[in-house]
């Protein structure tokens, strides 16, 4: 009866009875559609009171059920609460930061992307002509040194700078090229406060009909006062590289707490030589790089430095030592 199926839902205290009850009264073989299934054998004139009173009783279980259930449901939720205080603040979540490099390697590549620079990349293992060779370095010159490069028994090397990419690029492509290519160097350091065996170089190189040294000096002055304030002094000091006339090495003036301002050298630059561009010609069997035809801007610059700049990092062991006390202040 009725009755009986109320006082049985109603003693039920978990979800697994409520649904073995549900069944066994509204299922198939439930004892109410049982009961339904009845109507064939009543007589006509009583079919339509059975019929109602049959209804009003599925309806009536059916509430019944229904708020079983909700009652279980905030019955479970207040116990999952039980001892919890919810005034309490939430545990913080440990996260992990980027590297200091890394912020650097990203800005650098964001603000001279955003003056048309594409990434480019080349090798880190290398080959002396791409290394030296089409860079204008002559087979005596010291940076070719055993003493100075890591060179493998094959005669393969770990690119000592960057500026490899360069040649790559022009290899590979037609002008105008406008490339920034972001890399690993090696040099036979040794090791201190200020020189790794490995280290982070950014390579630029911008080849056009057209470009002058005003554009390099634009560039790098605009790229600098980005990286480190438009107060920034920017300076170009006459240098020599190779593969560059003229060259230049780019200080910016330095202004710490409680000392004199002192320059600081960020990068190296100049003008291809067109010696560069003959070596490339040669390469590719064509003239597209026609020292008649194009001119070109070239700059190199150390990452780590720029890094320890924007922060005052003292040694340059700190960027590869992962130490978390020195990382996780850059979060
Ligand atoms: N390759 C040079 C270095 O490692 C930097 C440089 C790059 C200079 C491009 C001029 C042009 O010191």
């Amino acid at each position: 009866t009725q009755t009986e199926a109320l006082a049985q839902i109603e003693a039920i205290s978990d979800f697994r009875s409520l649904e073995d009850a549900r069944v066994g009264i509204l299922g198939k073989q439930g004892s109410l559609t049982k009961l339904s299934a009845g109507m064939r054998d009543v007589a006509k004139e009583d079919k339509a009171e059975i019929g109602q009173l049959l209804n009003a009783a599925r309806q009536t279980i059916t509430a019944s059920l229904d708020a079983k259930k909700e009652a279980l449901q905030s019955e479970a939720d207040a116990k999952a609460l039980e001892g919890i205080d919810l005034t309490l603040p939430g545990r913080s979540v440990h996260h992990g930061s980027l590297h200091p490099l890394t912020i650097i390697r990203h800005e650098a590549i964001g603000i001279l992307r955003r003056m048309g620079f594409a990434l480019a990349d080349g090798p880190e293992i290398e080959d002396e002509f791409h290394c030296f060779d089409a860079l204008n370095t002559p087979e005596d010159h010291p940076a070719r040194n055993e003493k100075d490069t890591f060179y493998f028994d094959s005669g393969k090397l770990l690119r000592t700078h960057t500026s490899s990419v360069q040649i790559r690029t022009m290899e590979g492509g037609k002008p105008p090229v406008r490339i920034i290519a972001p890399g690993s160097a090696y040099r036979r350091d040794e090791i201190d406060a200020t020189h790794l065996s490995v280290f982070n170089q950014l390579e630029g190189l911008y080849v056009d009909a057209d470009v002058s040294l005003g554009d390099l000096k634009g560039t790098l002055e605009y790229f600098l006062q980005e990286m480190f304030g438009s107060e920034t002094e920017v300076r170009f000091r006459p240098h020599f590289f190779p593969f560059t006339e003229p060259s230049f090495e780019i200080d910016v003036k330095l202004h710490a707490k409680g000392q004199a301002p002192k320059w600081i050298e960020v990068a190296g630059c100049g003008m291809v030589d067109p010696d560069v561009f003959d070596s490339v010609n040669g390469n590719r069997k064509d003239e597209a790089y026609s020292p008649a035809g194009v001119t070109g801007f070239a700059f190199g610059m150390g990452l780590d430095r720029l890094a320890m700049i924007r922060w005052g990092i003292k040694d340059i062991r700190l960027l590869i030592e992962n130490d978390t006390r020195f990382l996780k202040q850059f979060a």
